[in-house]
């Protein structure tokens, strides 16, 4: 007998009955968003999602390319109605056509496994002005009954990502969770409707928001590192405001008698660029953080078990709207064209870090740069400058960006290129009132990167049919003339 007296077979059923109670990992999702000027395609993301061991996405429409692309991948998809829908889908034959031509044929056609239809994204945002209000309950009832009707009942669930300020405590303690009372009636509702049907509630839960609008946030409440100053809540403690958030949400449903309602963490990140707390260091704190928190299976102190949560997001994108801050560009773990931007462990590779996304193509290797004997003060500089941060992407501009160390000509250069490269390096692009030139050397230095755009996707839609846009646009100039 050597150190472990137990026999080989005593081993293996021990690390069987280990695998078979160790509590259930739900796995990490990835909200795959697409607002961007150059997405990748859709093949080469889903490959990389599957790279990553990601098992489950978010997305926010019902893009045809995303799902044909989805399709046998085995990866779990939640599919969106953006909120501009919502007044359509008040009709029971709108859901149902919604319901076959974006649920339906995926499943039945193209095998891929839609378990959820998000209704809505964050349609009681205050900043939205009550707009969805009365819109969202319809819709959700809607979709439910046309997915029973197609027979979809059980295996695909109506959900409605909302925004964390749904809730409130009166107290700043958990246990003082309440739904926020000018919206009370309509939470609840939606929540009745949700507990009616075996659907889960879906929350985004933001804590970089939370610093970002409040400079007196404690910081170290945002992270998982417990080195916050404890809130003590009638003898359960918290140390993190991902925690006391959710529990606030749990307190708010069983006060509402919807204490078993499933909760999903729709959203939750870091971002990278465009604000002082937005850099890899801290967005790897946190979501390294995350994982490790729900690692365990443990969840938070009032819903014990594993957490069932989407990262947002998967990869950055340059067209979203800047109206929440700079930072809304810069939200992925991912670059807009696929490279990790740091060291994350999702506990799902082998190498416990981030697959790049593989055989990305790239435009060819040149940008566009403020001339060498341009003059500062030349009066057509602040007008080009800001013609171009005005149509391409300036956020990793600015105090305590990725590109904030940069002189005033470098900073003029980085807004020529990126105009460039969202216009697809077209020589028009790079003129700027004969300011700028373009060079085959990389202007990158530091954390500052200069991108360099990927080919466009024009979308599989009209290749499968070997159609080319002249071939197109051909076939209809001979049908309106014959
Ligand atoms: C299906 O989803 C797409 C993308 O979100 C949308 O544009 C389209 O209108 C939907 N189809 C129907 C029939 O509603
Ligand atoms: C909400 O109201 C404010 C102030 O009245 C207005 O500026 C804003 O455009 C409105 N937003 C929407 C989405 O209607
Ligand atoms: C560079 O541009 C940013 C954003 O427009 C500005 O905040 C910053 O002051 C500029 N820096 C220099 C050195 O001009």
């Amino acid at each position: 007998m050597g150190l472990f007296p137990f026999s080989k077979s005593f081993l293996v059923l021990f690390l069987l009955a280990l695998l078979l109670f160790s509590p259930t990992v739900s796995g990490i999702g990835a909200n795959w968003g697409t607002q961007s000027t150059h997405r990748l395609p859709p093949e080469i993301v889903v490959r990389m999602l599957k790279d990553n061991g990601i098992q489950k996405v978010k997305l926010f429409d019902a893009d045809y390319d995303t799902l044909k692309a989805l399709g046998k991948s085995g990866l779990e998809v939640m599919v969106g109605i953006p909120n501009d829908m919502l007044s359509t889908m008040g009709s029971l034959k709108a859901a149902e056509k919604w319901v076959s031509k974006n649920v339906s044929v995926h499943m039945n056609d193209n095998n891929v496994n839609i378990r959820y239809v998000a209704v809505g994204n964050e349609p009681y945002l205050t900043t939205y002005n009550g707009t969805y209000l009365r819109t969202t309950l319809p819709a959700m009832q809607n979709i439910q009954t046309a997915l029973i009707k197609a027979g979809l009942g059980s295996q695909v669930k109506v959900t409605c990502p909302l925004n964390a300020d749904v809730y409130e405590s009166s107290n700043t303690f958990p246990s003082g969770g309440d739904f926020r009372a000018e919206i009370h009636g309509y939470v609840s509702q939606l929540v009745k409707f949700l507990s009616d049907n075996g659907c889960p509630f879906t929350i985004n839960i933001y804590p970089f928001i939370s610093l970002y609008i409040d400079p007196n946030f404690p910081v170290e409440y945002a992270f998982f590192d417990g080195n916050a100053t404890p809130l003590n809540d009638g003898g359960t403690i918290y140390t993190n405001m991902f925690d006391a958030n959710h529990d606030t949400l749990v307190w708010a449903l069983q006060k509402n008698g919807f204490g078993n309602v499933p909760i999903i963490i729709g959203e939750i990140g870091w971002p990278t660029d465009g604000d002082r707390n937005a850099n890899a260091q801290l967005a790897q704190r946190f979501n390294q953080g995350f994982m490790q928190h729900i690692s365990g299976g443990k969840g938070t102190p009032m819903r014990p078990g594993p957490v069932d949560a989407y990262l947002f997001s998967l990869i950055d994108e340059d067209a979203k709207s800047i109206q929440p801050g700079n930072f809304e560009r810069h939200w992925g773990i991912l670059t807009y064209d696929g490279l990790p931007k740091y060291l994350l462990n999702l506990g799902t590779t082998n190498s416990g870090s981030l697959v790049p996304a593989r055989n990305v193509k790239y435009l060819e290797r040149k940008w566009c740069v403020l001339k060498p004997n341009a003059k500062l003060d030349d009066p057509q500089i602040a007008p080009s400058m800001s013609y171009a941060c005005g149509l391409a992407d300036c956020t990793s501009l600015g105090y305590q960006t990725s590109c904030g160390a940069l002189d005033a000509r470098g900073n003029i250069s980085y807004a020529f290129n990126s105009y460039y490269q969202i216009n697809n390096q077209l020589d028009d692009a790079c003129k700027f009132s004969g300011l700028a030139t373009v060079t085959k050397s990389d202007p990158s230095t530091g954390t500052c990167r200069f991108g360099l755009m990927i080919e466009p996707y024009y979308g599989g839609a009209q290749q499968k049919h070997g159609y080319t846009k002249t071939s197109l646009a051909l076939i209809l100039f001979l049908w309106t003339i014959l």
